[in-house]
């Protein structure tokens, strides 16, 4: 049930309201919803660090990393780089899928790279746990960039600066490096790189430090943002999932998107895969291999719900959520209009994907300006571009 639902209805009650039709609420927002809004501006400068990447922050690492980031002779085809798919404002694609090698279409819709650092989990359904290790994995795909160690050797040998470069980082030339030691370096200066793909300070930030003091001085219903900001608490329920500075809570949930792909499994799938992992943060390719990681991973394992987990995908940062449509994990979704209809709906029709829509996805009953005032919300999320 909805629990903002089922608390207007107890205070209604509980005020001796004498008709049950009472559709009478508590003034927005009350103490927790202000709290929560609170929790909402004002994402950090730095993303966190990464204490399992060494190359983290190093100049000389994002440089590299930079270079190799844009670099298709990293690819098997030579014609395709992570800035193939990872491009333009938005640092993705404007279609549902996109081009790899051959002409070979990516399983999912890329997501954005703005931001990524601030990540807790990588890809969709969260089969890398680390920035480094997730650069393996597009390396390695079939339909992405098709390499392997020995075509990445090969091309860091070629050019001399990248050798030059590799051998000051790592203390090593790349000709002398172990396949798997030479994949994990090349992802962890592609990650440094990422590190810096920053865009915050939104519109959305001044707006809800705005309603703040609005609310506080009781003026909360003049301010502009009222609307929005209520639907996104309260009827639209958006800040279960979408919370924090980030706009997410690093979680997966099946919120019910169409998926008949061999990926439709979502998080549940994608688990064993990645505590078996080579490449994993507990693994010797990570700089801070403690027993903290590898316990947490041991505990996902035995602690892991297929009832919650199958068909769950990660839920995303909504900050420049206008830059990068079209949406989902499938991108089915081509306009902001039509994300809010799904939510609208209740999400797709059971059976149209795998497992069970979780609890919350319920239709929302939005009227037209609520709607409206969604998109405008959502579109205030753009940061300002980045100096
Ligand atoms: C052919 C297109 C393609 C190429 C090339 C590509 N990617 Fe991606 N990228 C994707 C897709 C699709 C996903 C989502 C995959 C999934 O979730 O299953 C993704 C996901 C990611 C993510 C996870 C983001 C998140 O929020 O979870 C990162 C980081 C990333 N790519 C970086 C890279 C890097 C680094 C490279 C180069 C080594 C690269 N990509 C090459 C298509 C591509
Ligand atoms: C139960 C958790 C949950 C709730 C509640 C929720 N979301 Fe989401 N949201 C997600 C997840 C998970 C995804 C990705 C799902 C997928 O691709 O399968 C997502 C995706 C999105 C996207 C697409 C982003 C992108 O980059 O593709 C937008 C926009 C969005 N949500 C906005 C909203 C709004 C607005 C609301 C409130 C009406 C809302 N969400 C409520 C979890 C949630």
């Amino acid at each position: 049930m909805n629990p903002y639902r089922l608390r207007a209805v107890t205070l209604a009650l509980a005020l001796g309201g004498s008709g049950m039709a009472c559709e009478s609420e508590e003034p927005f927002p009350n103490l927790d919803e202000l709290d929560q809004l609170r929790s909402l501006h004002s994402l950090g400068r730095q993303p966190p660090k990464d204490s399992t990447n060494r190359m983290d922050g190093l100049a000389r690492a994002e440089a590299l990393g930079d270079v190799l980031f844009h670099d298709s002779g990293l690819s098997r085809c030579g014609t395709v780089s992570c800035a193939s798919c990872h491009g333009g404002e938005g640092l993705t694609v404007p279609t549902a899928k996109a081009k790899g090698c051959d002409g070979h279409l990516s399983e999912r819709n890329p997501p954005t790279l703005l931001n990524v650092a601030y990540n807790r989990w990588f890809m969709w359904d969260g089969r890398a746990d680390r920035l480094w290790n997730q650069a393996i994995l597009p390396l390695l795909n079939p339909v992405e960039m098709n390499a392997d160690a020995q075509v990445v050797r090969a091309r860091l040998t070629s050019v001399e600066s990248y050798t030059t470069e590799y051998q000051a980082l790592f203390g090593k030339a790349p000709a002398d490096e172990t396949d798997s030691a030479l994949l994990a370096n090349v992802g962890k200066v592609m990650a440094a790189y990422q590190r810096t793909l920053v865009r915050i300070d939104a519109p959305f930030d001044t707006d809800v430090r705005r309603f703040i003091t609005a609310a506080e001085a009781g003026q909360a219903e003049a301010d502009p943002a009222y609307l929005g900001l209520k639907t996104f608490l309260r009827k639209g329920q958006c800040i279960v999932c979408h919370k924090g500075p980030a706009l997410t809570d690093d979680l997966f949930h099946n919120i019910g998107v169409q998926d008949s792909s061999s990926g439709a499994g979502g998080q549940w799938s994608a688990l064993t895969p990645l505590l078996d992992w080579e490449f994993n943060a507990a693994s010797r390719h990570s700089d801070a291999p403690t027993g903290t990681i590898a316990t947490r991973l041991q505990t996902m394992r035995t602690q892991a719900d297929p009832a919650t987990l199958e068909g769950a995908f990660r839920t995303p940062s909504l900050r420049n959520v206008a830059l990068t449509a079209p949406y989902m994990h499938t991108g089915a979704q081509a306009t902001l209009e039509e994300v809010i209809d799904f939510y609208n709906e209740g999400g797709d029709a059971a059976g149209s994907f795998v497992g069970q829509k979780t609890v919350t996805m319920v239709p929302l009953e939005l009227t037209n300006e609520e709607k409206r005032a969604l998109v405008t919300l959502l579109q205030s999320m753009t940061g300002a571009t980045p100096p």
